[in-house]
């Protein structure tokens, strides 16, 4: 099928767009289409990818003004018109390449308290670190201290003792959640971060209650 490919091409803040003209075929992703253009038009063209489906998180891009992952993306669900841009609320480093290490320090951050807390360590089992999520949302968008959302799901789904979650639910932002669900929808696995905010910010108030409502 005929595709007509625009992409964002350039660094922070100086950018145009790029036209293609593609034919693939009916099954081809989106990921696809790059890598059509960087092997054989424009060896230039810079974006991260690794597995090729869906499970290593590395190509989440804007498709269509939508966070995706690319490689999971048909291209016959998008029409023949498709715009690739870098995540938002990330720097760009070139084209549909993003530095995505603010997520990794706020993972690392939850995963060391975690480490201390529960002298363990564990995988997630969902979130695939791709950052579509912290593209989408809009308290993050506007407060970079905020935990943000995979952050949110990963320190809510592990086990640690309970008045350090408390402690540490109140100092990292979790109130500032809006609840507004925007991670969820571009999230590609459901992962679903408003029900994990809520659930730590009961176990919050459940813990000032029983310390007679003192909180730090
Ligand atoms: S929670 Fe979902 S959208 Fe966010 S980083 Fe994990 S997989 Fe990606
Ligand atoms: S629900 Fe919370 S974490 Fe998710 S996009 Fe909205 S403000 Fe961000
Ligand atoms: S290349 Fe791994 S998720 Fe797309």
């Amino acid at each position: 099928m005929k595709v007509k490919l625009r992409v964002f091409r350039g660094r922070e803040g100086e950018g145009h767009y790029q036209e293609f003209e593609l034919d693939v075929d009916e099954g081809a992703s989106v990921l696809d289409c790059l890598e059509h253009v960087r092997f054989r038009l424009d060896e230039t063209l810079v974006y991260n990818r690794a597995c090729h489906h869906g499970v290593c998180g590395a190509c989440a891009m804007l498709i269509n003004g939508k966070e995706r992952l690319a490689c999971i993306t048909k291209v016959r669900d998008l029409g023949e018109e498709i715009t690739v841009e870098p995540l938002k609320n990330f720097r760009v480093i070139k084209d549909l390449l993003v530095d995505p290490s603010p997520m990794f320090s706020k993972l690392k951050l939850v995963g060391a308290r975690m480490l201390k807390a529960s002298e363990g360590y564990k995988v997630l089992d969902e979130c695939v670190e791709c950052g579509a999520c912290y593209s989408s949302c809009p308290t993050y968008s506007v407060f970079k201290g905020f935990l943000g959302p995979s952050a949110i799901h990963f320190f809510a789904k592990e086990p640690k003792e309970e008045g350090l979650k408390a402690e540490e639910t109140g100092l990292d932002g979790l109130w500032t959640c809006l609840l507004c669900r925007r991670c969820v929808e571009v999230c590609p696995y459901d992962v679903d971060v408003p029900r994990d905010a809520r659930e730590l910010r009961k176990e919050y108030v459940r813990v000032v209650l029983r310390m007679g409502g003192r909180c730090r």
